[in-house]
This record gives C-alpha cells, structure tokens and sequence, in this order.
C-alpha cells in the first residue's frame, strides 16, 4: 500500500466542552495537514486551545465537529469513526510527551521504557537496547537502573519522554516536552526530536510556549481563542534543501 501523503490531517476541527449555558468551545475551525518528519509548533497563551488540539489528534479527546485523519485514516468526522480501534491506533501509531509523565513506579527507568516496545511485540533483548540507547541520548544512561520515586522531576519526564519516542510512532505529540527542563536537558530532547523527524520520518507536534524554541521548527500554528490564526511555513525550503 502506498505511504498517506500526510500523518496527520485535520478539517473543521471543533471542540466544545460540556453543554447548554456552561459549554465552552476550546476550539473552533481547525484546518491543516503535517507532513510525515515534519516538526510543527504550537503557539498561543494560556487557554487557548493548544492540549484540546493535542488531544483530539492524539485520539484521546473526542471532537465535537470535524475530522482528524491519521496516517490515512479518517478517526474522528463528527465524533470518532464507529469500529475503529482507538486503543490499538493510539498504542501502533502515536507517542504522546505530556506533563503528567505517569511512570510505573514499580519498575526502573529502563523498563518503564522496555514496556512500550514488549506490548508492540518487541523481543526483550532489542526492546532492552533500544531503551538503553535512548535513555543514553537523553542524559539519562546513569539513571536507567533506579525508580521514578528516585528521580528529579526532569529527569522523570525524559524517561517519559523516551518511553514516548521508543516504537518510533509515525506521529509524536508533546505537551510543553521542555518547560520542566533546564536549558541543556531542553536543548538534548529538542535535538532527539528534530533527529527523529528525519530519522524515522515522524511528524512531530510541539506545544510550546518557549518563542526561544520557534527556530527548532519547519511550522508555527499559533492558537489564539480557540482558532488557529496564524501559520508560517520554512517546510517548503527544508524541502528544497533536499531532506525529502
Ligand atoms: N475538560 C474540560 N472541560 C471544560 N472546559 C475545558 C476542559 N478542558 C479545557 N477546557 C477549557 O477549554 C479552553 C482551552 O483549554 P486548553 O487546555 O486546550 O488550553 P491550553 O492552550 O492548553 O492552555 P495552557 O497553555 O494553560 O495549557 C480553556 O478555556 C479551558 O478552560
Ligand atoms: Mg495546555
């Protein structure tokens, strides 16, 4: 079957929360399509709509009015798509990086890593590499041993944070991946992020509400009130520049 020209594909996206005199329409109208490897900012202030957005693609929130297409696939138009597997696309095709990092407490930082590739049918032995390797990149090889009631809280997002990226999901999805981090650990998971893209050829989107991150990035949405209001673009160079 040919590769979806797009990873993520959105049209019309709305989401309102709750009904009558007390509902809330968190987003309103959303149109766009990301490339996969390519990395997407989402900008705006507090309130916005930016971890709505996040959550109906990650197919963790269901829209209200809409569609959301993931690798191909139409999830949600309207609500989600009747007969689609939510549990088994968000597990094949989506990594999520968001700030409730939710480790295992009962296992080490390696295998709460280990767990994400032996549930996506890893053998032990490359689902162990692979962690290793990952906790490595992101500063945290000396640290792959303990548990998460043992680590700071940084370091315990870059062990979700590895979790995230380790089956090498067509589509990452990070909320504010950086804000708990000082600047070299932000700049490590930036740079594990931008290599990924090129990599494995994950579209990647990013909350942020770091102006210091833009550069990092092929796209900026910015979100403001719900609605998307601006976009600007360097894909199209990056494109020229021969990475596709
Ligand atoms: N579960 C919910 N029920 C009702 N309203 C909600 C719910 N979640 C979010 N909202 C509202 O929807 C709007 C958008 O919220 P959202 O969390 O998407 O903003 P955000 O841009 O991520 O903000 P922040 O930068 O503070 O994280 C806000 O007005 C918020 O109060
Ligand atoms: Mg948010």
């Amino acid at each position: 079957m040919d590769k979806p020209m797009y990873a993520v594909e959105v049209d019309g996206l709305t989401k309102i929360y709750g009904t009558g005199d007390t509902a809330v329409t968190a987003l309103q109208d959303a149109g766009f399509k990301v490339r996969p490897g390519e990395l997407v900012a989402i900008l705006g202030p507090s309130g916005s709509g930016k971890t709505t957005l996040l959550t109906c693609i990650g197919l963790i929130n269901e829209p209200t009015v809409g569609k959301v297409v993931i690798d191909g696939t139409v999830v949600a138009d309207g609500g989600w798509q009747r007969g689609i597997d939510l549990k088994r696309l968000r597990r094949e095709k989506l990594g999520f990086i968001f700030q409730a990092h939710n480790l295992i407490p009962f296992l080490t930082a390696q295998e709460n890593v280990m767990v994400a590739l032996e549930i996506n049918g890893f053998a032990r032995n490359d689902a162990k590499k692979r962690a290793v390797e990952l906790l490595e990149a992101l500063n945290l090889g000396h640290r792959a041993v303990n548990y998460p009631s043992a680590l700071s809280g940084g370091e315990s997002q870059r062990v979700a944070i590895a979790r995230a990226l380790a089956n090498r999901p067509r589509v990452i999805l990070a909320d504010e991946p950086t804000a708990a981090l000082d600047t070299e650990n932000g700049k490590n998971v930036m740079d594990l992020l931008k290599k990924l893209a090129v990599e494995n050829n994950s579209a990647i989107m990013v909350v942020t509400h770091d102006h210091r991150m833009v550069e990092n990035f092929d796209r900026i949405l910015e979100v403001s009130d719900g609605r998307i209001v601006a976009e600007k673009s360097r894909t199209e160079e990056r494109v020229h520049h021969g990475l596709e």
